[in-house]
């Protein structure tokens, strides 16, 4: 065993986990914790689905890579389904989140060159959370780069939820608007109706792509398959990645048809992007969530959390619960970390997020026992701090 191995850029527990099923992952000494961080929202189905495990050995020993210069069913099957889920136009795969958003900007900034130089200025968010992708393209040969400029005087940060403010900067320089429907690692926070549509006006009103990065809250986490679909709002582009491959990395942007023609070939690549093996691995995770009607069961089981957690909230005086289906999390207004190293002691993984939040993501198959099991673990810690 060589942790040294290994870069130091994550707090980790000290533990190594070698398998898991469903909602638990177990131990090099077989002890079993209840997982609901499920890889920060990736494992939609939960560890070691049997259908996913069975799809993998199959695909794996017909195909497993080729080029984009040449076609793949299992891409163009995948492209088609998250088009009929979303209603865009056309998709571009790729391999994470980051690299999602990576194409969405570049997206918008040439649709911004088709129509002025000027026309350059990225909009994001206060507490936004997009990737941590650095400058790529920057050291890469300059003709890959031409359209592609972003100074960072041309990022322009907004608060969250303020359609006023929002207002006050924008103009027609501005190629693209960034958010997430429900910021993640920021805490937590749903868009406003409010705020959703004013994005959506100021995008129109401008030319400008209104992105929205699902990352974190798409492919069925936030109840509906899209968290947009929650609103009364049409995006023109798209990040998807985390939840889509259920574990294994794939990533997408998925783009209107009003605006599948921008990037043109060459504009944007990736050697990995929209491989057999994980487009049939996604496929086969949506193939899940329609055949056992699971955003039906996010529904329920997000109403049974909300439920559960109403009666330790009045018990221990915490914070509102937030969030949208099974991306949900609370304030234990205690120090976060406290609560999330006692409840690792009794072996139930959470994950912190923003100011002091704790994130509880269950896959979108999780089932009552294990949230009672959930609810069972907080009470524990919140009376044993409460004594201290
Ligand atoms: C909303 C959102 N966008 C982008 C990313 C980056 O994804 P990745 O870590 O796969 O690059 C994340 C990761 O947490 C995210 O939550």
């Amino acid at each position: 065993m060589s942790k040294s191995a290994i870069m130091n850029t994550y707090g980790r527990k000290d533990v190594f986990f070698k398998t898991g099923k469903g909602s638990y992952l177990f131990d090099e000494n077989g002890d079993k914790y209840l997982d609901f961080v499920m890889g920060i929202a990736t494992n939609t189905l939960g560890h070691c689905d049997e259908e996913m495990s069975k799809v993998i050995k199959e695909q794996a020993s017909s195909l497993i890579h080729l080029s984009n210069l040449y076609w793949n069913y299992p891409q163009t099957d995948l492209g088609q389904k998250l088009i009929d889920k979303s209603d865009m136009g056309a998709v571009f795969f790729c391999n994470s989140g980051t690299e999602s958003v990576e194409g969405a900007l570049k997206l918008a900034l040439k649709h911004g060159k088709t129509i002025s130089g000027e026309k350059n200025k990225l909009i994001c968010f206060n507490n936004s959370f997009h990737g941590r992708t650095l400058g790529s393209l920057k050291v890469t040969n300059e003709k890959y780069q031409k359209d592609y400029s972003v100074d960072s005087s041309n990022v322009i940060v907004v608060d969250y939820n303020d359609p006023k403010m929002l207002e006050e900067v924008f103009d027609k320089n501005v190629c693209g608007v960034i958010l997430e429907p429900i910021q993640g690692e920021g805490g937590i926070i749903s868009s406003t109706a409010e705020f959703m549509e004013k994005v959506r006006e100021l995008c129109d009103k401008y030319e400008s792509l209104m992105i929205l990065d699902e990352v974190q809250c798409g492919m069925g986490r936030s109840g509906e398959y899209f968290a947009f679909q929650k609103y009364q709002v049409k995006p023109d582009v798209i990040s998807l990645a985390k939840g889509l491959g259920g574990g294994i990395p794939i990533g997408a942007v998925l783009v209107s048809e009003k605006y599948k023609d921008v990037l043109k070939p060459g504009d944007h690549g990736s050697t990995f992007g929209g491989n057999p093996l994980s487009c049939s691995v996604a496929l086969s995770v949506i193939k899940e969530i329609d055949e056992k009607d699971l955003l039906n069961n996010v529904k329920s089981m997000s109403d049974y959390i909300i439920d559960s957690y109403e009666s330790l909230k009045e018990k221990y005086h915490l914070g509102e619960i937030k969030g949208e289906g099974l991306l949900l999390g609370f304030d234990p207004i205690i120090e976060n970390k406290k609560v999330l190293d006692k409840l690792y002691e009794k072996k139930v993984l959470l994950v912190g997020a923003g100011n002091n939040v704790i994130r509880i993501l269950p896959p979108l198959n999780v089932e009552k026992n294990q949230i009672d099991l959930l609810f069972e673990k907080l009470d524990e810690v919140f009376s044993e701090i409460d004594k201290c």
